[in-house]
């Protein structure tokens, strides 16, 4: 994929809850092939604030079929990104976009009755609504159980296009919400997703046993108590699609042990590999990282979220040794092909060689 970013005019905005909105941008014909992408995944956005760069991940809703490129963002806080997109950002615009990216997607087009389930959170249902989309339209046998969670009903993104969908697809796609501060009559309903609730969705509503693929999207610590439960009852790891858009706050052992590493590898030398160009570069550890320290030498190595999850500033190291700080990017079998996230990554060896053209 290409790790260029491209200015795409903004066709439409529109309000999705009181604090979200969706995008939706024009894509030029001629960048039709460049745009197009698989369920589930994302574009990073760049922008300039204040004389600071700043990238932002934003998972597509739309399904590949649909031919449209839409994301939604949510405001977070004091985010100054998905702020200015919810209240100054405006059809006509235009904005730096990279084409999608990310393996939070599946293969979908087998003519079996397989089965899926997803877990979302809050806006964790952008990604999702993709991939439900995705399923029942390319795969006329399967079926799809969704259990989406907010704080309240007036919170709940995509509520028409949901009952829609499961309108349309009567039979094959149910779904379930569940209000953290609402109470509903059948107490399943009520609460967050923590591993008790998600023990007792799949002892009552889900058998773990039947899907083939377990989506899950939202806040850390509920993918964490879901995984920690789709485990508890014998699902497969490979089976189970996360997708993180941040990491949980670092403890403060865990900043020190980073910054005794990238002490240690203060003057060792590395040769980077990018778009064909080979530099060498020393480690110098106030830039922290391998991505930073391969910027400050002039390459303009790829990256979005610098927190270890997206996978964006992947390289593959063909010489010597690195240390990952934090993987949510990365399978195991990217790992064992000697792949890292170079935003996390530290050299601990003389003479790493790493590429980002592999
Ligand atoms: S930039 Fe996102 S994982 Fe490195």
């Amino acid at each position: 994929m290409s790790h260029d970013f491209f200015p795409l005019r903004v066709a439409e905005i529109r309000r999705e809850t009181s604090d979200a909105v969706s995008v939706r941008f024009e894509i030029p014909p001629d960048l039709a092939d460049t745009f197009a992408f698989k369920a589930g995944q994302h574009l990073t956005l760049r922008r300039v604030f204040d004389g600071e760069e700043i990238r932002r991940n934003y998972s597509l809703c739309t399904a590949p079929h649909e031919n449209i490129l839409k994301i939604s963002v949510k405001t977070i806080g004091s985010g100054l990104f998905s702020r200015w997109a919810n209240e100054e950002l405006k059809a006509g615009d235009s904005i730096d976009v990279m084409p999608p990216h990310g393996s939070f997607t599946w293969s979908f087009g087998s003519d079996a009755p397989r089965a899926y389930a997803a877990f979302a959170g809050g806006s964790g249902i952008t990604p999702i609504l993709s991939l439900i989309k995705t399923a029942l339209y390319v795969e006329p046998n399967a079926r799809f159980t969704l259990c989406y969670g907010n704080r309240t009903s007036a919170g709940v993104m995509f509520l028409e296009e949901l009952a829609s969908l499961k309108d349309r697809y009567l039979d094959r796609f149910a779904l379930y919400h569940f209000l953290e501060d609402e109470e509903e009559e059948i107490s399943i309903y009520n609460g967050r997703f923590d591993k008790p609730k998600v023990d007792d969705i799949l002892e009552s509503l889900i058998d773990p046993t039947r899907i083939d693929a377990f989506f899950i999207c939202g806040p850390g610590p509920m993918m964490d108590a879901i995984e920690h439960s789709l485990t508890g009852h014998h699902v497969p790891k490979s089976k189970i699609m996360i997708e993180r858009f941040t990491t949980g706050p670092v403890s403060a052992a865990q900043a020190a042990a980073a910054r005794a590493l990238e002490e240690k590898a203060a003057g060792l030398k590395m040769s980077v590999t990018l778009n064909g160009r080979r530099i060498n570069v020393t480690f110098d550890p106030g830039k922290h990282s391998i991505l930073d320290n391969v910027r400050a030498a002039g390459l303009p190595a790829p990256f979005a979220c610098k927190g270890g999850v997206c996978a964006t500033c992947r390289a593959k190291v063909t010489a010597g040794e690195v240390k990952m700080k934090v993987n949510y990017g990365l399978s195991e079998q990217e790992l064992a092909e000697g792949y890292v996230l170079t935003c996390q990554a530290t050299p601990v060896s003389e003479g790493v060689a790493l590429t980002y053209d592999a």
